[in-house]
């Protein structure tokens, strides 16, 4: 069966530890895995901008021994000159897997429904999930065993990020937070979905408006930009002097809230003085340039294991 990776709990809680250890390895042995080895091509495909998903991916597939086959989405015209069914069977019968950032997760699911081969979502309008796998990696570097630890994540809760940790942390049995203003909370489907998955790994999700509640002792506080790729129009209501995600910058003094030895999380990239101050995310608890370089041998791992688990 073909295994595909379009949202957090496509693996289970099991698998999740498992490409977290396989990413581990990974960062102490970069080229211990040659999975790629031919070279297979990985088709990257981006409809939106991109630094490190691009820079993690092409660096990453050809560590592995592959061809990282990077293509400009919109050049393409992916459902535009050319239907997603088409676009995923031509793929299939190129390369041995797609990684694809885009809009609408219906059109990554249409993607996978016809490639063939994994297909690996490099960032929907719903979800984000290899980043939450750097992320996890990155906690458990400074952190340890992750089941039991509480992150919280403030600002935009209805984007991909705020998603993705809803279901990934769940998945690593963390206690989720999101601490975000009424009308940007999230998807109630995804909420449900998370507690399901609370339920069964021990951790729990809770949502609030109260951003000090939200940040009270966590152990890992993250945040994202409040005008997501996509949102441009609203760029004046989201992140403007009016802006309801106001009272959710991460500062010292909210983090001060936190547990004392608490990390920071920021995806990239950050604005500084809109949703992070710059103090914060230039100084000691921010843990910005790991989760960075975890990108890397996250979605490396992941690769080996979709590729593996799909033969
Ligand atoms: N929520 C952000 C994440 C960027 C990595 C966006 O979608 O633009």
């Amino acid at each position: 069966m073909t295994r595909h990776f379009l949202r957090d709990d496509d693996l289970s809680a099991e698998e999740q530890r498992e490409v977290l250890r396989r990413a581990a390895a990974l960062k102490q042995a970069p080229y211990s895995d040659q999975c790629l080895a031919g070279p297979q091509s990985v088709a990257i495909l981006f409809d939106k901008p991109t630094l490190r998903t691009q820079a993690s991916f092409t660096a990453g597939v050809a560590a592995l021994g592959g061809y990282p086959m990077v293509v400009d989405g919109r050049l393409a015209g992916v459902g535009e000159r050319e239907s997603i069914a088409d676009t995923a069977r031509v793929l299939g019968r190129q390369v041995s897997a797609v990684v694809w950032r885009t809009y609408g997760q219906d059109r990554l699911e249409e993607m996978a429904r016809y490639a063939g081969v994994p297909v690996v979502n490099a960032l929907t309008d719903l979800f984000h999930p290899c980043q939450v796998l750097a992320d996890l990696l990155t906690v458990t570097e400074h952190k340890g065993a992750l089941p039991g630890l509480t992150l919280a994540y403030l600002g935009d809760g209805a984007n991909n990020m705020a998603h993705s940790y809803l279901l990934g942390g769940a998945l690593a049995g963390l206690h989720v937070r999101v601490g975000a203003p009424a009308g940007h909370q999230p998807d109630p489907t995804v909420l449900t979905r998370a507690k399901e998955i609370a339920a069964e790994q021990g951790g729990s999700v809770t949502v609030t408006d109260d951003p000090q509640a939200a940040a009270a002792g966590a152990d890992v506080l993250a945040t994202d930009t409040w005008v997501s790729m996509g949102q441009e129009a609203l760029k004046d209501s989201k992140a403007g002097k009016d802006s309801p995600f106001l009272p959710y910058s991460l500062t010292t003094e909210l983090v001060g809230l936190a547990a004392p030895d608490a990390i920071v999380l920021h995806c990239l990239p950050a604005y500084r003085g809109l949703e992070i101050a710059a103090d914060l995310i230039d100084g000691p608890q921010a843990v910005v340039w790991d989760e960075a370089e975890n990108r890397l041998h996250a979605q490396k791992a992941l690769l080996s294991f979709l590729l593996e688990a799909s033969r």
